[in-house]
């Protein structure tokens, strides 16, 4: 990866001359089966567009209460595109389509428009759980003319993980973002992808954020060498976040966490002294998180090794939360 970002041929994207940030959006645009899309610097980003394209100021977008865009972006959706959320449960990960469609029925009460529906594939605080695409379909057939974003930042966790294609769970979404960093190991970067013209618009946006970029092509390559070399990897991390979800499972019963809902990178789960334990384990040399108050997560990647699992087995077997 830093070989061919040493050697990437770069230009001036203001102009779209980037040789090398036009074909990671090129190759992206064809993945997902969309007609173009854009690099830009984060996920976040690739959300916040979303959000400028597909919704107009007051308008309600239909969300999971958990999902990033609502939880994680520090108001970003307020802030920039003055809109607010309608929130569902998505505690299982995927949304139910009964409460969605109870929240675009409320516009006959007096309620506000929905414009979007926003869903999270895979969704992180479930423990990075994959949606299953019939459902997706499902939900996209029943908004109707309303537009459907897809925050794919692991997106191709949930391939790995089901055999789905990116472009059979990108056909039901209007727009989809990815990113090239997490698990897919790129410094940085992430993809935002859909109609031609919705993307017009978008690089529009991306400049009104400070988004835009000139010889960013190094950081392209690094991109396309992440498509090419580091989706088929993922499955090593599943397998690895799965051993370490049974062994955090025997650590800490009174969680009552199910290893098997661990599909994809990521362990989740409630403990009521979620921080003291994240904090005493890191001290331990096992780095986690946490991602609500009484919720830890611990994730894996490229840098996590069989190894390093055994180690945590080790550390586990002896570890006991000290009396605070
Ligand atoms: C589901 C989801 N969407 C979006 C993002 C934002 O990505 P970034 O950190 O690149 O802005 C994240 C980051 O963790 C995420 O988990």
């Amino acid at each position: 990866m830093r070989e061919a970002m040493a050697t990437a041929v770069v230009g001036d994207d203001g102009y779209s001359e980037d040789p090398t940030i036009n074909e990671l959006e090129r190759r992206f645009a064809e993945l997902v089966g969309k007609e173009e899309a854009l690099f830009v610097v984060s996920g976040v980003m690739a959300n916040q567009i979303a959000l400028r394209v597909l919704a107009q100021p007051g308008d309600v977008i239909v969300a999971g209460r958990s999902q990033h865009l609502v939880s994680f972006e520090m108001g970003a959706a307020a802030r920039n595109s003055s809109v607010q959320f309608a929130t569902v449960d998505d505690a299982s990960g995927t949304l139910a389509l009964a409460d969605v469609l109870e929240l675009i029925d409320a516009e006959g009460d007096h309620q506000p428009h929905v414009s979007m529906v926003t869903v999270e594939n895979t969704h992180m605080l479930s423990g990075g759980t994959p949606w299953d695409v019939d459902d997706l379909r499902r939900l996209a057939g029943a908004i109707g003319e309303r537009s459907l974003h897809l925050d794919g930042a692991r997106l191709f966790n949930a391939v790995v993980a089901t055999g789905t294609s990116a472009a059979e769970y990108s056909a039901p979404a209007t727009t989809v973002m990815t990113c090239l960093s997490k698990g897919l190991c790129a410094p940085v970067g992430s993809l935002l992808a859909g109609p031609a013209a919705l993307m017009d618009r978008a690089r529009v946006e991306r400049k009104r954020l400070g988004g835009a970029m000139r010889q960013a092509g190094f950081l392209a390559a690094a991109g396309l060498v992440a498509l090419d070399t580091m989706v088929e990897r993922l499955n090593d991390d599943h397998v690895r976040a799965r051993q370490l979800g049974e062994l955090f499972a025997a650590a800490f019963p009174e969680s009552n966490y199910d290893a098997t809902t661990c599909r994809t990178n990521i362990v989740s789960f409630n403990h009521p002294q979620a921080r003291q334990i994240v904090e005493e384990l890191s001290q331990l040399g096992v780095d986690g998180g946490t991602v609500a108050p009484k919720r830890a997560r611990f994730v894996t990647h490229a840098g996590v090794s069989d190894d390093d699992v055994d180690y945590v087995a080790d550390v586990l077997a002896r570890f006991v939360p000290s009396k605070r």
